[in-house]
């Protein structure tokens, strides 16, 4: 199957941030209609003003996803401005760098509710009308360290292996509605993400001007999406480090063990 992406009714998540800024471009590029959602209304409609054109409709609706409230009025505004939705894009998410045992209670719930609970509560919105829409699918930007978990990312990981472990029963389950269900599995990408980190105490050198660019990410994604990928792995040290681990699990353990021990001694 190849998808259309020209007319469709998109809900992009995250949008303010590195990569949802870079999407809802290349969606507009392709000709989505776009809902803008996050809680920087102000960096929202600087977007909104940048992309208008007469092709496309944009909503800017400003929301924090850990809201169940800010949920349904995004679902319910992209519906009464649309009369439907056929693109829920979870792209939202939030990182915290550091080791668990100097970590909080508060931390761990908090990642979780951003990087899991809200985009599955959102889906859980948003299904009635996918499941009406127009070749409709659902998008989870996850993180390579929900394919390995990583020390200094323990929240992080454990959220996006979450993500990802729903992703694959949404898919099997979403067959019987005809909405598709596509996992992003970025490495290190270039957005700005470090600035936006509930903690930032992890030892090892991240060099993130290294990672991938937004741009790069933004057209995999829609790629992804017109050829219904079920998931895309993005970046060449993520790809290496997730085949590594296939094949050799207890030697890339080993690895990362060494390199733990050895910064924490210093
Ligand atoms: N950058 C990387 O290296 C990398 C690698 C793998 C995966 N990812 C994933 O890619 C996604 C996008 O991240 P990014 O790199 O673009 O980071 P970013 O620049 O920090 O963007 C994060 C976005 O999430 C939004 N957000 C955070 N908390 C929110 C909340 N409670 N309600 C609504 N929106 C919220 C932020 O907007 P507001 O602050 O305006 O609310 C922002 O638009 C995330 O899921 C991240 O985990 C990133």
């Amino acid at each position: 199957m190849r998808r259309s992406l020209h007319g469709k009714r998109a809900i992009l998540t995250g949008a303010s941030g590195g990569i949802g800024q870079a999407l809802a471009r290349a969606l507009v590029r392709a000709g989505v209609n776009v809902a803008l959602a996050s809680r920087n209304s102000e960096k929202l409609n600087t977007l909104a003003q940048e992309l208008d054109n007469d092709k496309v409709s944009l909503i800017v609706i400003p929301c924090d996803i850990t809201v169940a409230e800010d949920r349904q009025r995004l679902v319910d505004t992209t519906v009464e401005r649309w009369g439907g939705i056929d693109l829920l894009i979870n792209n939202a998410g939030i990182g915290s760098w550091g080791h668990f045992i100097d970590s909080t209670e508060e931390i761990c719930r908090k990642v979780m509710e951003v990087n899991f609970f809200a985009p599955v509560e959102l889906t859980r919105l948003a299904m009635p009308y996918l499941m009406s829409g127009e070749e409709p699918v659902v998008v989870n930007v996850a993180s390579m360290c929900g394919r390995k978990a990583m020390p200094a990312w323990p929240e992080y990981s454990a959220s996006k292996f979450a993500l990802v472990g729903i992703s694959e029963a949404w898919r099997a389950e979403f067959v019987r509605f005809g909405v598709d269900v596509i996992t992003i599995i970025p490495g290190m990408t270039n957005s700005g993400f470090q600035d936006n980190w509930l903690r930032k105490e992890g030892k090892a050198k991240l060099d993130f001007a290294q990672g991938m660019s937004p741009d790069f990410v933004a057209v995999s994604v829609c790629e992804a999406i017109r050829k219904n990928r079920s998931e895309v792995v993005l970046g060449t040290e993520a790809k290496r480090l997730l085949r590594f681990n296939r094949y050799f699990p207890k030697l890339t353990d080993w690895l990362i063990a060494r390199k733990i021990k050895k910064l924490y001694s210093e």
